[in-house]
């Protein structure tokens, strides 16, 4: 057989299988109405319909075991893919309530921009799944969940609701790209393990253990004071008609001067989840996934009133040079989108750089508030010394941090590692910490920065 005739064969079997399943959609979709609007008649506990069978290693099979498709998993499938194939399927869920004349609130549902059909939303996936059963609607809300694998690894997005609009008011959509791919034969790489970009970062230190300049922690209040008083600034006082809910802060310094550090004390303090993204993963291996990837972690973020925390966001943000290679285009369509979903997401972003002077100076300006993150001064070097040796580590007669403090020009970072390196050594020997342990370190760190003492 030739390849071509193979390819369109196969094509039809697709064809095939998604018809079915959008009439087992239409289906399940009757069976739910049934259910909601005719309640005492024995119908009340109709099943929903069962899903067609599927040849075993078909495209679509495929994909249902990529996201571990059960029943309910499917049919949010089938559900997003409906506005693609087979729109007039949704149209019952523009029938009217007669006494109000209006559409039923709990179809949920959205109007596209140029698409005329219904699209459906995350309260459709809900009341299909579950109907006015709270219990089930709570278990269903699991499904929508970004990190499920039907979001993490499959085709699905769920848009973020407006403003203090109820969580799963945003568009169940199925990834343009991934459908694409679909109908193509394509391949359906699974994304790699771990693809969701977004860590959450800890630390066990607190917000006192921070050594910065007075400049720096009135920077750090000022984003802590946005965070608790957003509320009433924005509706009480009614700044919202001014102000955007979004917060984005630059952090720049030298490494090892804290940016990290402070980032995760403030999420600390503010009781809240700082995720820090990979850029690493970010900046795409993945041609077409990224802004996927990029969104869902959005969403997740707004959802649950994350931080978002961008490391070495230089490596994204530097100046946007004219490019030669189909790669470098692709990276600054990418760093526009990126630039774009920072700019308009409603909750707090940092980002953090070795370097100012390489961030787009556009770019720069947008930042709600710049930080500078400076080397230690010689005093609060010895704070940082003292500190972290703490008051357990067994030092000799002889060691004298203010004095290392004096003579060595480290970062909180590099003390750190200085402190690791004696200690570990100290350990070693069975004896207090030296001193010529702590010069031996510090010059090894001024060493490994290219500098001499
Ligand atoms: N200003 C500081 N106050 C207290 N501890 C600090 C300070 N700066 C650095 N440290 C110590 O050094 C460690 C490393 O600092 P951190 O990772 O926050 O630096 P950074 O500025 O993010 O560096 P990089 O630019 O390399 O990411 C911290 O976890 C902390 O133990
Ligand atoms: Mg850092």
């Amino acid at each position: 057989m030739s390849t071509k005739k193979k390819k369109s064969d196969a094509t039809d079997a697709l064809a095939r299988e998604l018809r079915a399943e959008t009439e087992w959609l239409a289906a399940a979709i009757d069976v739910r109405f049934r259910r909601h609007f005719r309640p005492d008649e024995a119908r009340r506990d109709e099943e929903l319909p069962s899903p067609p069978e599927l040849s075993a290693g078909s495209a679509y099979a495929r994909v249902l075991d990529q996201v571990e498709a059960g029943r309910d998993e499917r049919l949010l499938l089938a559900l997003a893919l409906a506005p693609h194939l087979a729109p007039a399927i949704l149209d019952v869920f523009f029938i009217k309530h007669e006494k109000i004349e209006r559409g039923f609130t709990e179809f949920g549902g959205a109007k596209g921009v140029f698409h005329a059909g219904f699209l459906p939303t995350g309260e459709t996936a809900l009341f299909l799944l579950a109907g006015d059963n709270l219990a089930a609607r709570f278990r269903a809300t699991r499904l929508l969940d970004a990190t499920h694998p039907l979001f993490l690894r499959g085709p699905l997005r769920l848009g973020p609701p407006a403003v203090d609009e109820p969580a799963w008011s945003g568009v169940l959509g199925f990834s343009p790209l991934f459908l694409q791919r679909l109908l193509a034969g394509a391949e359906l790489k699974a994304e790699p393990e771990g693809a969701f970009p977004a860590r959450p970062i800890v630390t066990a230190l607190e917000w006192s253990d921070l050594v910065l300049a007075p400049t720096a922690l009135d920077g750090l209040d000022e984003i802590h004071a946005w965070a608790t008083h957003q509320r009433m600034l924005l509706e009480d006082w009614q700044l919202n008609r001014r102000l955007r809910r979004g917060y984005r802060a630059l952090f720049h310094g030298p490494s090892g001067t804290g940016k990290t550090l402070a980032a995760t004390l403030l999420g600390k303090r503010l009781a809240r989840d700082v995720q820090r993204i990979d850029l690493s993963q970010v900046v795409s291996k993945f041609i077409g996934e990224t802004e996927k990837n990029l969104a869902l972690v959005f969403a997740e973020a707004e959802r649950r009133d994350w931080i978002l925390f961008f490391d070495e966001a230089d490596a994204l943000f530097g100046k946007r040079t004219a490019t030669a290679t189909a790669h470098d285009r692709y990276a600054n369509q990418e760093v526009a989108f990126l630039l774009q979903r920072v700019e308009d997401h409603p909750g707090i972003v940092i980002l953090a750089t070795n370097l100012k002077s390489n961030l787009d100076e556009a770019f720069a300006r947008r930042f709600q508030i710049a930080i500078h993150f400076a080397p230690p001064t010689a005093e609060q070097r010895a704070r940082l010394w003292r500190d972290t040796f703490g008051r357990h580590v067994p030092l000799d007669a002889d060691v004298d941090l203010p004095r290392t403090a004096e003579a060595y020009e480290l970062t909180g970072g590099q003390i750190l590692n200085v402190v690791r390196h004696a200690a570990i050594v100290a350990a070693q020997h069975g004896t207090a910490v030296q001193q010529t342990e702590i010069d031996e370190g510090c010059r090894r760190e001024l060493r490994s920065v290219g500098r001499t003492v």
